[in-house]
């Protein structure tokens, strides 16, 4: 898989290169390029925004500028991804689907936003998603990018040294992860739940369940009506 962010920030990016997602670009499972959008400008000032048509306050990023940066970047086979708080929300499903893709390019806006005509003429060629990462505004989308991407890479073949941490993480069966505890048996006179120590597999896995079920019933109870149907057993109904 290859990653292209375009960005005013470019070293705002230079966590891509550290721990998980470092040592995916060194053995060759991911390709991260990271471009400055000043280097499309030609101007002295290197301006890469301007006011908004229709007044209002914040600047909108130019339209001249992002589209040659973006005929650059992408390519055949490119999803681009432009994170936004007005965007649709990021899921693990969403993660999921980017991490069969080929090209993904990363457009981050700052200001108020990019002029809509370079979101609006890059879909006339390909795939093109508004996304946001939750319901709260960060300065720009570099941030967001770095979260999707975390998210995307985890999930590529041969990246976690284990493929059931990600089989079994929170959202993949619809509900949060319940508690998980090691050594030592007792901590500040807190105890492993006895049934960890059992040794009885079906019981620890029930036992599981029932957790991300409370939770999942506490902390998001929403989750809970888009489970699919048929996804709840008769012993879950009882929790
Ligand atoms: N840019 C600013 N806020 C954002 C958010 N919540 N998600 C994605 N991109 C953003």
């Amino acid at each position: 898989m290859r990653l292209d962010v375009v960005t005013i920030f470019p070293e705002y990016l230079d966590p891509l290169r550290a721990a998980l997602l470092g040592r995916a670009i060194d053995r060759g499972l991911i390709e991260v390029g990271v471009h400055d959008l000043r280097n499309w400008t030609h101007d002295v000032h290197r301006a890469v925004d301007d006011a908004p048509y229709g007044g209002g306050p914040g600047m909108v990023m130019k339209p001249q500028i992002w589209g040659p940066a973006l005929d650059d970047v992408c390519g055949e086979n490119t999803r681009l991804v432009v994170p936004t708080p007005a965007g649709r929300p990021f899921t693990q499903a969403m993660a999921h689907r980017y991490a069969a893709e080929e090209h993904l390019v990363f457009a981050c806006g700052r200001y108020e936003g990019i002029d809509q005509r370079v979101i609006d003429d890059a879909a006339r060629r390909m795939p093109v998603d508004e996304v946001s990462i939750g319901d709260y505004v960060l300065v720009g989308g570099e941030a967001a990018v770095l979260v999707m991407v975390e998210a995307v890479v985890r999930l590529l073949p041969g990246v976690l040294g284990n493929a059931r941490s990600a089989e079994e993480d929170s959202f993949s069966d619809g509900l949060l992860e319940g508690p998980s505890y090691t050594r030592p048996e007792v901590w500040r006179d807190l105890a492993v739940p006895d049934v960890l120590r059992s040794g009885n597999h079906a019981l620890i896995d029930r036992w599981r369940r029932d957790q991300a079920l409370e939770r999942t019933v506490r902390r998001r109870p929403e989750l809970i009506g888009q489970l699919p149907e048929g996804s709840l057993d008769k012993h879950d109904l009882a929790v």
